[in-house]
Parts: C-alpha cells; sequence; structure tokens
C-alpha cells in the first residue's frame, strides 16, 4: 500500500489553508518579532544595530511601501506622527513622480516583506542617490531591499506562503511601533517616561492574540453578512491603516467589493453608498473613539450594520449589531488585535465563497515589476 505524499497539504498540516495557519502562527511570529528587543533592565526598546543616539540627526522620516505593507509603513508613520515626530507615508509606486524633498537627514524606510517589490526598490534607489539614510524592515535576510539598503530590521515572522499577507503584516507593524518608538527617544534626548503601558501591552500581545484567536466569533459574522452587496471598514488614528487593510484584505481573497475609510471621511461622501446591504466593521482603538461611534451611529441610522471590534465592556458594544471581541491593551496595539479578527472575518467570507483562498486570481506574493 502506497500512501500519497503531498508536501503542499503536509506544510498546511492541521489546516485547509496555509492563510489560516499563519493567522495561527502570530503568538509566535509576534514573539520573535519583540523578541529581545525590550530591555527589562532599563525599560527601553532595544535594537541591537542602533545604539541609543543613532537617529538623533533625522528630521525627518518617509515609508515607502506598496499593498499591504504600505498599511503598514502608513501604522508606523501615523505613530511617530502622534509622538510629534515629522513623518509620512508614500505608496512606493508613486515616488518616482512625486517624492517629497529628501536631504540627508531624512531616514527613508523601504516596507517591504519579500524584499524584492521592483517599485519599493526603485524608491529605495532613488532615495540611496538622493544621499538619505536608508532602512529595509523585510522578512527575508539577504533579499534585495535588505542588501541594499543601509541598515536593515528583520522582522522574524517565518516563511509566509499564502498570497494574502497576515502574519507579515502584524510583524512589520509591531517592528515599526518599536523603531518609532526608538526614533522618538532618541529625538527627544531623554529617557522616556511613557513607556511603561507600551512596554506591558507588547509583553501581553502573543498571549492576547492567543486567547483571541481561540474565541473569536469571526465564523459566525461571515455567515452572517455573507449575502452583502459590500463591506465597509472605518477606523480613526491608528485605526485607519487598520480599516484599510481590513478591506484590502477582504477583497483579495473573496472578490467582493470591500473598501476601508478613516471614520471621519464617511460623511464626505461614501455614506451615499450605505445601505442595509453594507455591514460596517468599526474599529476602536481607544483614540476618540466617541467621534468613531458616532460616524458608524450614522450608517446606522441608513440601516447598515455596524459591527464593532472593540473591548467587551466599550459603550459600542451596546450600539453595534455585532461584536467581534479585541483585549484592552494599548491604543498604541490596540488596531493590531483588531486587524486579526478581521483577518478571520476576510478568511471565513471567502472560505463560504469556496475561493482558492491562498492563491487569488492575478495576484502574486512578490510583484517583480513596475
Ligand atoms: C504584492 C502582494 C501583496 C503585498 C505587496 C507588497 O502585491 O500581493 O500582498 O502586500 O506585493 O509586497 P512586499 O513583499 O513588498 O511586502
Amino acid at each position: 500500500e502506497t500512501v500519497e505524499w503531498d508536501p503542499e497539504q503536509a506544510g498546511k498540516g492541521e489546516y485547509d489553508h496555509f492563510m489560516l495557519k499563519e493567522i495561527n502562527e502570530q503568538p509566535v511570529s509576534l514573539a520573535q518579532a519583540i523578541e529581545g528587543r525590550i530591555d527589562p533592565i532599563n525599560g527601553r526598546i532595544a535594537l541591537s544595530d542602533f545604539e541609543p543616539g543613532s537617529f538623533a540627526d533625522v528630521d525627518s522620516v518617509q515609508f515607502v511601501a506598496c499593498g499591504t505593507s504600505y498599511h503598514a509603513a502608513l501604522y508606523g508613520s501615523l505613530t511617530l506622527n502622534q509622538a510629534g515626530v515629522q513623518s509620512t507615508a508614500l505608496l512606493a509606486n508613486e515616488y518616482s513622480v512625486s517624492a517629497p524633498p529628501i536631504d540627508d537627514d531624512t531616514l527613508v524606510v523601504a516596507v517591504t516583506q519579500s524584499g524584492e517589490t521592483a517599485d519599493t526598490l526603485n524608491a529605495l534607489r532613488r532615495a540611496n542617490a538622493e544621499g538619505a539614510h536608508t532602512l529595509t524592515v523585510t522578512n527575508v535576510v539577504g533579499s534585495t531591499a535588505a542588501r541594499e539598503a543601509d541598515d536593515a530590521l528583520f522582522i522574524r515572522a517565518g516563511p509566509e506562503i499564502g498570497v494574502a499577507a497576515t502574519k507579515t503584516f502584524s510583524s512589520q507593524a509591531v517592528m515599526l511601533t518599536l523603531l518609532a518608538q526608538r526614533i522618538t527617544d532618541d529625538l527627544r534626548g531623554e529617557p522616556p517616561t511613557d513607556l511603561e503601558s507600551l512596554l506591558s501591552a507588547l509583553d501581553a500581545m502573543p498571549g492576547a492574540i492567543d486567547n483571541l484567536l481561540d474565541d473569536s466569533d469571526a465564523a459566525e459574522i461571515a455567515r452572517r453578512y455573507r449575502d452583502s452587496e459590500s463591506y465597509f471598514f472605518i477606523g480613526r488614528g491608528l485605526g485607519y491603516p487598520v480599516a484599510l487593510e481590513g478591506a484590502l484584505k477582504f477583497k483579495e481573497i473573496t472578490y467582493e467589493h470591500a473598501e476601508g475609510f478613516a471614520s471621519g471621511e464617511l460623511k464626505h461622501g461614501p455614506l451615499a453608498l450605505v445601505t442595509p446591504d453594507t455591514p460596517v466593521f468599526a474599529i476602536f482603538t481607544g483614540q476618540e473613539d466617541e467621534k468613531t461611534l458616532k460616524n458608524a451611529e450614522e450608517a446606522q441610522t441608513r440601516g447598515a450594520p455596524v459591527i464593532a471590534v472593540c473591548p467587551e465592556d466599550h459603550p459600542a458594544v451596546a450600539i453595534a449589531d455585532d461584536h467581534l471581541e479585541i483585549p484592552e491593551t494599548d491604543p498604541d496595539l490596540a488596531g493590531l488585535h483588531a486587524n486579526v479578527q478581521l483577518q478571520l472575518v476576510s478568511y471565513y467570507a471567502a472560505d463560504l465563497l469556496d475561493r482558492p483562498i491562498d492563491k487569488p486570481r492575478n495576484l502574486a506574493k512578490s510583484v517583480t515589476v513596475e
């Protein structure tokens, strides 16, 4: 008797798809991203290649990236802005026509899971040519982007096979949160005083994601809204890149129409699309949540069901039609917990539609053409 051996199936272990396996690997991949990067003695972020003071001369930070990595880049850039540091996230494919001014005090950070995306390499090369200090944040040691930048930081997520990025997104966003904190410390030039909440939230994150994965109602929510016309995702502050990423993941693997908006923008146009057939996933991160709740209620008044992604005792739970729970955590990380719930919703919605989840039509894991 012979046993059929399918290496691809074997690689998936107990899971039907690599995507679900990779979503479930996040407690481990996140622990690896954080490992050794918090100095327990003086309670600071420690990035071994960057001694304290390394970023003291930086006067602005430009992130360049594409696709999901762009959403991680935006997450990092907004974190810096909120800490008072001049920063922008730019689509790498737009950078060749519209890069902001660069000088030798500009830090350009290329964010690319593969390290091989042509658009991102082009942006990195332009930044190198114009004399910026360049840094690549990637999953692949020895990749082109890692080699061509002045410095590299590795997210250590392990191999990601599913075309739709999941664990690499969360690890990039965590890595950029650590980097943002290190840059902020250097620019303030004094020891940080407000790190306790962030450090304890980072420490708790792998375990908290593990619990969230065990208890998620995402499969049920996906089933409840399976016949909808369009899916909207709204968030504010650090919830905004998460809303964009929630919608991108949803459209990539379900082939259904989905859009992410800044919560406050809903009333400036997209509200015209809202009907009882357009569920709205509202992400609450603890940053002006009362405003986001008002925006969600405006959609609800037009008949849209609202799914609140927030902690259990949050005021949105009483108002929303449905709830996806995230733990109480630091506002700098809350959106990344919400993102895991949204990854699961996309996965289960695509599974109900019987889509080829790991290899969506027309998409490639790494795009090496412009
Ligand atoms: C492709 C993939 C996306 C990915 C983007 C950037 O378009 O389909 O999932 O986000 O490339 O990839 P990178 O390797 O640069 O992160």
